[in-house]
C-alpha cells in the first residue's frame, strides 16, 4: 500500500500567533480534529506506520496525546496508558521532573501501567524542544518497557528536539521549519 501523504493536513491546522506567550506561533490541531476526513487520515497515517511493529501499549502525554492516542491504540489492537501531570493519577506512580525554559515540570505514570518487556509507543501532538518526550522515555524505561517508537503529529524541525531522542525511532506526520 502507498504511504499516506499527510501534507494536505497542514491546511486543516490553524496557526495562532502569540499564544500562549508573545512570540510563540501555536499550531492548533482542533481545526484538524473536527474535520472527519482529516481526523481519519491522521489516525490512518499513524496506524499505517505502526501496524506490524508488535505494539502492546500506546502511551499518550497529557493533554493532547490523550486525543488521538486512544484512537490509534484501538486501531493497533493495543492498550492505552495516560502519562499525566502530577497528582492526577490515583494509584502509586513513578514521577520524573524535567526542565522547562523557566522552571521545571513533572509527569507521572502508574507503576503498574507497563509490564517489563512490553512494547510501547509514545504519542503526542507536538515535538518542540523534546523535553516532554525525553522525560516520558525515562518513565517507560524505569518501568522496564521497550520503546518501539515515538510518534508526533507535528515536529518543529528548527527546535531540534529530535536530537534528544536519537536512540529511538522518531516518526512525525508533519514538519515545520
Ligand atoms: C505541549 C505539547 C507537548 C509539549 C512539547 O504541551 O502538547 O506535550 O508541549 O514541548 P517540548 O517538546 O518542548 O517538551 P503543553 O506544555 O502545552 O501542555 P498541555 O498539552 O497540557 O497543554
Amino acid at each position: 500500500t502507498m504511504p499516506i501523504n499527510c501534507e494536505p493536513l497542514k491546511e486543516l491546522i490553524r496557526t495562532v500567533p502569540d499564544f500562549p506567550k508573545p512570540g510563540i506561533l501555536f499550531y492548533d490541531i482542533t481545526t484538524l480534529l473536527k474535520d472527519k476526513n482529516g481526523f481519519a487520515q491522521l489516525i490512518d497515517a499513524f496506524a499505517q506506520y505502526y501496524i506490524g511493529k508488535e505494539v502492546d501499549l500506546v502511551l499518550g502525554i497529557e493533554a493532547r496525546g490523550f486525543i488521538f492516542g486512544p484512537a490509534l491504540a484501538y486501531r493497533l489492537n493495543a492498550g492505552f496508558v495516560p502519562v499525566r501531570k502530577p497528582k492526577k493519577l490515583p494509584a502509586p506512580v513513578a514521577r520524573v521532573n524535567y526542565d522547562l525554559e523557566y522552571g521545571t515540570d513533572a509527569l507521572e505514570i502508574h507503576l503498574d501501567a507497563i509490564k517489563p518487556g512490553q512494547r510501547v509507543i509514545v504519542v503526542d501532538d507536538l515535538l518542540a524542544t523534546g523535553g516532554t518526550m525525553q522525560a516520558t522515555v525515562q518513565l517507560v524505561r524505569q518501568l522496564g518497557g521497550e520503546i518501539a517508537g515515538l510518534g508526533f503529529a507535528i515536529e518543529l524541525d528548527f527546535l531540534k528536539g529530535r536530537s534528544k531522542l536519537q536512540e529511538y525511532d522518531v516518526f512525525s506526520l508533519l514538519h515545520y521549519d
